[in-house]
């Protein structure tokens, strides 16, 4: 794989935008990073540079370019214009508030040529892409690419459409992702929360209210998935965990589609995180991992998803 004519604009150059980057230049594609402040892209730049050598220098690198030939793929500007000149394909990661989405894609829209065929895509991961795309001219062209951090070694990427959105849009999205090596999904319709944080939440409310009750503390309820259901939960869905767990779905669910509603029904109403069991929790968790060793905490779960992804990686090949 060489370098590749098709270009790609991210907009915002901080953590997510500096991932998508390298993803993009890993394949080859010619990259052009924008952000407002020139600080930015020249710390964005440092850090990219440092990144690809690093992986390089420990056998990680994506792609079959080397450190300083993905590197020389990546250019940076504080002129959104030169960013989008021909590009293909728009990424933004700009910060996470709804105006300034708005501002921003408002901006790149009024670039562009009525009837353009540039995909719009955001990195957002909470917000649904009608409510920052209605007012823009090529609003058929808007996407979530919603990524999960850090997206090098966590590959999913939810793609969501508006309901403005031309299906050609989402398919040519989903087809980019699977070409960069990530792994879409791509939702029918725009829906809060999206897949992964409605599981997630659905998993932290249970949670919270296990704690809530005395029935595990902090430590074991975390235990439950980093230990136990997580396990699994690395390598295989909900759904084909059940398929396993008996004689495929259908017996799962002849032997166990009482019992799962029976417990269901136990549940409690859905907590809201707030009141006295928040300190409860926090003070339980600072015990383990006070708030000073954070970043030494992620540094050991990015260290330890590289790995993940490595054997994941493995374990497909002899399949
Ligand atoms: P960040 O704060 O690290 O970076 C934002 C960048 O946008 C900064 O470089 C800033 O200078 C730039 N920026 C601000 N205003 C701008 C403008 N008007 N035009 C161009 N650039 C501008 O944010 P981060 O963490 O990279 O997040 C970006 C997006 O990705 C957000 O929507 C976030 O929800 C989403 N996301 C973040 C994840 C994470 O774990 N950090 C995971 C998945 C998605």
């Amino acid at each position: 794989m060489s370098q590749r004519n098709e270009k790609i604009a991210i907009v915002g150059s901080g953590l997510i935008g500096r991932s998508w980057a390298m993803l993009f230049a890993a394949v080859g594609y010619k990259v052009t990073l924008y952000d407002i402040e020139t600080s930015q892209i020249v710390t964005a730049l440092k850090d990219i540079e440092q990144q690809l050598k690093t992986l390089q220098h420990s056998g990680l690198l994506r792609g079959k370019l080397n450190a300083s030939e993905q590197f020389d793929c990546i250019k940076a500007t504080v002129n959104l214009q030169e960013a989008l000149k021909d590009a293909i394909f728009v990424q933004e990661c700009v910060p996470e508030n709804l105006e300034l989405k708005r501002k921003v894609w408002k901006g790149v829209d009024d670039l562009l040529p009525i009837g353009s065929e540039t995909i719009l895509s955001s990195s957002t991961s909470t917000f649904m892409p009608s409510l920052f795309s209605e007012h823009l001219i090529n609003k058929q062209n808007i996407i979530v690419s919603h990524p999960v951090n850090p997206p090098y070694y966590v590959p999913l990427v939810e793609i969501v459409p508006a309901p403005w959105t031309k299906p050609d849009i989402a398919k040519k999205t989903r087809k980019i992702m699977e070409e960069i090596g990530q792994s879409p999904v791509s939702l029918s319709r725009e829906i809060e929360g999206f897949a992964l944080n409605r599981i997630q939440y659905a998993i932290l409310n249970e949670t919270w209210n296990l704690v809530a009750d005395g029935i595990l503390d902090v430590k074991d309820v975390d235990k439950v998935m980093s230990d136990g259901l997580g396990m699994r939960y690395a390598f295989l869905g909900t759904l084909e965990t059940t398929h396993l767990n008996a004689e495929g779905f259908k017996n799962y669910c002849e032997r166990y589609s009482n019992t799962i509603h029976a417990v269901s029904q136990t549940f409690k109403p859905l907590p809201k995180f707030e009141g006295v069991l928040v300190g409860e929790i926090a003070e339980q968790l600072e015990k383990e991992i006070p708030l000073e060793k954070l970043q030494e905490r992620r540094n050991w779960r990015d260290a330890c998803l590289t790995k993940l992804s490595q054997l994941k990686k493995k374990m497909n090949e002899t399949d």
